[in-house]
């Protein structure tokens, strides 16, 4: 088989780390550099046990692990997104959506360099440039960036960012919209999704562990308590619930602001804590 239909065949990891988790989202163009740095480290050395160990047979590999697994990772915009998004949402002028992509790729640009300072090789892939919205959907030609880069043991790395829409000229593209079609077309075998908080919270602030796409109509959730122009939570879960209906791919929900989540979300380790949605 060769690294195409193998990689269609087993699927692939596709992780969302949200601008909650990569940068301060009530202020402008705030990173937070030490969750970069933390999380990138967490990423090498999750893809280092993966592809360094062999097939679950090293030292410290567990079967079941990462093993040769591809990576497709996506992250939020958060503070780098969400105000300017706002701002063209307001005016609806050119310059303001651009200011919006621009500012989406300065945090892209902090992201990838710190997963290339870990030795991690990635490819960024900027939405504008491969993604149009017409007859009332995306339409997506950036699969083949992706396969060729996982191909080639490449990490393609994907951000919420604003696309030419037919008719509004510009409109906002969520990472977690990402994510959703990413799995679909990957035919992802694990899909995470982190946030700054340890999954959907109940109304006593509790973890609900499990949803299935028949509780999310019932459940009354909100957006974010940041400024968030993607719809926060709600849509998040909206999304997911349909991905896990339609496609029968589930995800988890987690928190990424805590230390291990992710590397823990990469190599399985049943300990990861967080919300499942599941059919
Ligand atoms: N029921 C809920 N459970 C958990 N979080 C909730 C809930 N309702 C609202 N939230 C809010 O959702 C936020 C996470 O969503 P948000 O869209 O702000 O982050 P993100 O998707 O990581 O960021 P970005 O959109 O920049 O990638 C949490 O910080 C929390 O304030
Ligand atoms: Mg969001």
């Amino acid at each position: 088989m060769n690294e195409r239909s193998r990689i269609h065949a087993e699927g692939v990891y596709v992780l969302k780390i949200g601008g909650s988790v990569l940068t301060e989202k009530d202020k402008v163009r705030k990173a937070r550099t030490s969750a970069i740095t933390r999380i990138s480290k967490e990423i090498a050395l999750a893809l280092a046990l993966a592809h360094g160990r062999g097939a679950g047979t090293g030292a410290g590999a567990k079967a079941g692990t990462t093993t040769r697994k591809k990576l497709i990772l996506v992250h939020g915009a958060g503070s780098y997104g969400h105000p300017q998004a706002k701002a063209y949402l307001a005016s609806r002028d050119a310059k303001d959506a651009l200011i919006t992509h621009e500012s989406a790729k300065e945090l892209n640009r902090i992201v990838t360099s710190s997963l290339m300072e870990f030795g991690v090789k990635i490819m960024p892939i900027h939405p504008l440039n491969g993604v149009v919205f017409r007859g009332g959907e995306p339409k997506y030609k950036i699969k083949e960036q992706i396969e060729v880069a996982l191909e080639t043991g490449i990490v393609p790395v994907l951000h919420g960012d604003v696309i030419m829409d037919e008719k509004e000229g510009f409109r906002i593209l969520s990472g977690d919209q990402l994510v959703v079609y990413v799995a679909k077309e990957f035919k992802a075998s694990r899909v995470g999704v982190g946030t700054d908080v340890d999954g959907v919270l109940g109304d006593e602030g509790e973890v609900i562990r499990k949803i299935t796409p028949v509780d999310v109509d019932k459940m009354s959730l909100k957006g974010s308590e940041h400024v968030d122009v993607t719809g926060g939570m709600k849509e998040k879960v909206h999304l997911l619930a349909k991905l896990a209906s339609e496609n029968n791919i589930p995800s988890v929900l987690f928190n990424a602001s805590k230390e291990s989540n992710v590397y823990k979300f990469l190599t399985d380790d049943e300990n990861l804590f967080g919300t499942v949605i599941s059919a």
